[in-house]
């Protein structure tokens, strides 16, 4: 997806000064985010110390809602699993709008020397290991709390409502959808949404798109039943093997042949292929598992749609069976065009023109996009690699990871001006 023609002409037309111009507001802003930049670092460090896996968020979750409730907000606890929801009415009416950061951290031993490097230790998966903030959303939550701060001192001149939603376990096994069924979005009705993830681009640098961000990531299983017989008699069985091998090749016909990819590039892999046992037995049964990514979600369910008949099909007309069942993960997160075109300018303004730039698809996924499935939604990229050191950066998930403390104050700004400016009606 490209940005729309309607947002590159805006961009054009609009003199790159007017970007630049603060506004008394804006500037006030910027002086309160100067004041409360002390907590957010503390904020984050603390977080990063003390890392907790998804839906084992308590220690977090009671941070952050000690502070949202000492802020005179509206809190809500346990939503969703550990999720926490603060609401910070403003003393004009107006419209309802949302804030989200995640608040999980991963099965990853730290190995940044850091003064407040995580030792934290947890069971996962019945191993002992290692905990930290290595996806960096200790940084999410420090500036939305940030955030939370600034706009409660402009609470009385606010025209609406903020929502603060802290979600537990987006690494998995998702916290958004339950925090949606719980109500998060409701009452009052949130109208838009925005989040952030902290990413190795340059220290400060706001990377966006239109439309399709982050793909959909679903796994599909398909188990082969054939009939077992004598390596050496073919004949006398069915064998799995060679249909499982014959549909893993025709499964990747489907992007190649089947997919619109002038619209959304899309990809099917077979990561694990497993069936007997010795050389000399054709067995029962094979199984093939893997995976699907895909950047619109009408393609998502066409390829989905695409593996159970090729399988199912195959596998029958060679005289076996195959049951194919999916594990559906996060959804295609797309940002809204109108939103993310109405937002480009206050994200130009905060960071500075030339620190915005639209960015490629990422292969990743996010469960920010079930938010975005209810109510327009924006979700941006800061950077946080130091200039210079961009091409030797951990990627996030890396027990290497290391976020630049010099991107929050950025990260407080964008998300405090999304919030007055979408308010004011900019
Ligand atoms: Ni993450």
């Amino acid at each position: 997806m490209r940005p729309s023609a309607c947002l590159l002409a805006l961009l054009t037309t609009i003199p790159v000064s007017l970007f630049a111009q603060s506004s008394p507001q804006a500037t006030a802003i910027d002086r309160s985010v100067q004041e409360v930049l002390p907590q957010v670092v503390a904020w984050r460090r603390d977080f990063h110390q003390h890392p907790e896996l998804g839906l084992q968020e308590t220690r977090t979750a009671k941070v952050i809602a000690d502070h949202l409730r000492s802020l005179g907000m509206e809190v809500q606890t346990g939503v969703g699993g550990t999720g926490v929801v603060g609401v910070l009415k403003g003393g004009k009416p107006g419209k309802v709008v949302a804030l989200r950061a995640d608040m999980d951290a991963l099965p990853v031993t730290e190995q940044v020397d850091l003064p407040f490097k995580s030792t934290e230790k947890a069971t996962f998966n019945g191993q002992e290991v290692g905990v930290m903030h290595a996806c960096g959303h200790d940084n999410h939550m420090a500036i939305a709390l940030g955030a939370a701060t600034v706009l409660a001192r402009m609470k009385a001149d606010l025209p609406g409502t903020v929502k603060f939603i802290f979600q537990p376990a987006e690494e998995g096994p998702g916290g958004a959808e339950p925090m949606i069924k719980a109500g998060a979005l409701k009452n009052p009705d949130v109208d838009a949404i925005f989040g952030l993830h902290v990413f190795p681009y340059t220290t400060g640098s706001i990377v966006y798109r239109s439309g399709p961000l982050m793909a959909s990531a679903d796994e599909f299983s398909i188990t082969i039943v054939g009939r077992q017989t004598h390596g050496a008699i073919p004949w006398g069985g069915v064998d799995p093997i060679v249909i499982g091998a014959q549909i893993v090749t025709s499964l990747q016909s489907i992007v190649s042949r089947a997919v619109n990819i002038a619209q959304a590039p899309a990809v099917v892999t077979v990561g694990k292929f497993t069936g007997g046992n010795r050389a000399n037995i054709i067995p029962d049964t094979a199984e093939l598992v893997g995976t699907i990514r895909a950047f619109d979600n009408e393609e998502r369910t066409k390829i989905r749609e695409r593996i159970a008949a090729m399988a199912t099909k195959y596998a029958e007309a060679s005289g076996a069976t195959a049951k194919v069942s999916f594990g559906l993960g996060y959804p295609v997160t797309v940002n809204d065009p109108a939103l993310t075109e109405r937002m480009l300018p206050t994200l130009r303004r905060v960071a500075g023109d030339d620190k915005v730039r639209l960015g490629p698809l990422t292969g990743t996924a996010e469960d920010f996009a079930y938010y975005q499935q209810q109510v327009p939604g924006m979700f941006f990229f800061l950077g946080v690699t130091p200039p210079g050191q961009e091409a030797a950066a951990a990627q996030n998930h890396s027990p290497l990871f290391f976020a630049d403390e010099a991107a929050l104050p950025v990260g407080v700004r964008a998300m405090t001006n999304l919030v007055v400016d979408y308010l004011a009606g900019k």
